[in-house]
Parts: structure tokens; C-alpha cells; sequence
């Protein structure tokens, strides 16, 4: 049975203080969720804050995005042991603002999934297709070339606690979110294409979260899908209220 886990995304959200705040409202929102996982991703410069906040480390706390070399001249860049040290135990990587807007391509993202398990960090791995490709009904096509460069060259011993987060583009900050059958389409496909780049065993214990416009009023249909394993939250997320409600779903 895989643990269900709401993720929240902060992007360029919530300063120190206003994360302390945050935490203040929300964790006593759900201290009898105790069956799931949270994890909450502020960005860079509130992750102590995050980690203090939560003095019982109830929540797993992760970055939003690192580089993959250990150290050198990459002006405004974030090493995996400076996570580390922070007490991040997850990273999400290959989000589509990073490869839509930053330009990260597969072959990079491939390289943090490789430096963040390295480090012992969980890779949330986030794909998804734009919804031109949609269109042309290229969207296992998208998934399957994201997944498989991806995860290039790791071993499926590495993989033990991966996460991969489903999100359609098209879906993302949008109000339009995928329909439940076309979250399980994909994450279906996603679940046997795992199996057939590794093994029955992971394909059943991956855990394939989405993300896109997911929210109170309709994180029960999508958890209600045999697939989904969980939702990664951006503008649902920075409200304690909204996000303990899609923790605490019925
Ligand atoms: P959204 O963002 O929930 O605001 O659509 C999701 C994400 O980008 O992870």
C-alpha cells in the first residue's frame, strides 16, 4: 500500500516570517492526519525557517530545485549538501517553470535526480506534456521520453523512495485542472512504463503524485483514482486553511 503525500509548492512565495506563520495555522490543522505524508517546499530562503517551525518534523521540507554539481562557479546556484545541511531530506526537480521558463532540459534533470539521490535527498521528478502536444495526442510520446531520460543510468536500488509528479502544463496555475480520468490515464501509463524500465516491485511502490490546479474541491475525485498517490499543490498550498483541507480530504 503506497502512503498517500500532498506536496505543497511555494514558488516564489512566503518570506521567512510569513512561513513561520504559515506553520503556526497549519500543523495543528492536521496533527490527526497521521496516516500520510506532507511535504512543503518554501523557497531557498525560508527553508530554515520551515525547519524550525516544524519542531516535531512532522513535515518533510524540500527545496523547489538544485544544481547538480557539488560545488563551483555557478553564481546563484544550490548544492545538494547545502540542503543537506539545512535538514532538507527532498528536492522537487525538472518542474515545468524550471523547464518551460528556465530552460532545463532532460539531460539536466537527469543529472540532479542522479546528485540528489546521491545525497540522500527524495527527488520529486515532475513531467508532463503542453497542451499542444496533448492536442496531437502526443502525451505518452512526452511522458515516456521525460521518464526515461530522466532516470537515466540510475539503478533501481537508488530508487527506493522516488516520487514522480505528474503535471500537465496545461493544467498548472491555469484553474483547468485534468479531469480524474485523465490524471489515472496518466499516471497509469507512467506506473507501467516504470515497470518496464524496472520491475513490477517499483512500478507498485513509486509514488506518482498531480499536480495542476489541484484544490479543495477536487483533491477527493483525484485521490479516489487507483494511481494517484498524492498531489503536488502550488496556489492551493499557500493558504493553511486550503491546503489542510486538501490534507485532511475525505
Ligand atoms: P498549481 O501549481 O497548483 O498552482 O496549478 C502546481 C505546481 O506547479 O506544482
Amino acid at each position: 500500500m503506497r502512503k498517500p503525500l500532498y506536496a505543497a509548492n511555494w514558488k516564489m512565495n512566503k518570506t521567512g516570517a510569513e512561513t513561520r506563520m504559515f506553520f503556526e495555522k497549519f500543523l495543528p490543522k492536521v496533527k490527526s492526519r497521521t496516516d500520510a505524508d506532507i511535504l512543503i517546499a518554501p523557497p531557498f530562503t525560508s527553508i530554515i525557517d520551515a525547519i524550525d517551525a516544524d519542531e516535531s518534523e512532522r513535515m518533510i521540507i524540500a527545496a523547489q530545485n538544485m544544481h547538480f554539481e557539488a560545488d563551483g562557479a555557478f553564481t546563484g546556484e544550490i548544492s545538494a549538501a547545502m540542503l543537506n545541511e539545512l535538514g532538507c531530506t527532498a528536492v522537487i526537480l525538472g518542474h515545468s517553470e524550471r523547464r518551460h521558463v528556465f530552460g532545463e532540459d532532460d539531460d539536466m534533470i537527469n543529472r540532479k535526480n542522479v546528485a540528489a539521490i546521491a545525497a540522500g535527498l527524495i527527488p520529486v521528478f515532475c513531467v508532463g506534456e503542453k497542451i499542444e502536444q496533448r492536442e496531437l495526442g502526443k502525451t505518452q510520446e512526452v511522458l515516456e521520453t521525460q521518464i526515461t531520460d530522466g532516470l537515466k543510468d540510475i539503478p533501481e536500488g537508488n530508487l527506493a523512495q522516488l516520487v514522480i509528479a505528474y503535471e500537465p502544463v496545461w493544467a498548472i496555475g491555469t484553474g483547468h485542472t485534468a479531469t480524474p480520468d485523465q490524471a489515472q490515464e496518466a499516471h497509469l501509463y507512467i506506473r507501467s512504463l516504470v515497470g518496464t524500465l524496472y520491475s513490477n516491485e517499483l512500478s507498485n511502490s513509486a509514488r506518482i503524485l498531480y499536480g495542476g490546479s489541484a484544490k479543495p474541491s477536487n483533491i477527493s475525485e483525484l485521490m479516489a483514482q487507483p494511481d494517484v498517490d498524492g498531489v503536488l499543490v502550488g496556489g492551493a498550498s499557500l493558504d493553511p486553511d486550503s491546503f489542510a483541507a486538501i490534507v485532511n480530504h475525505d
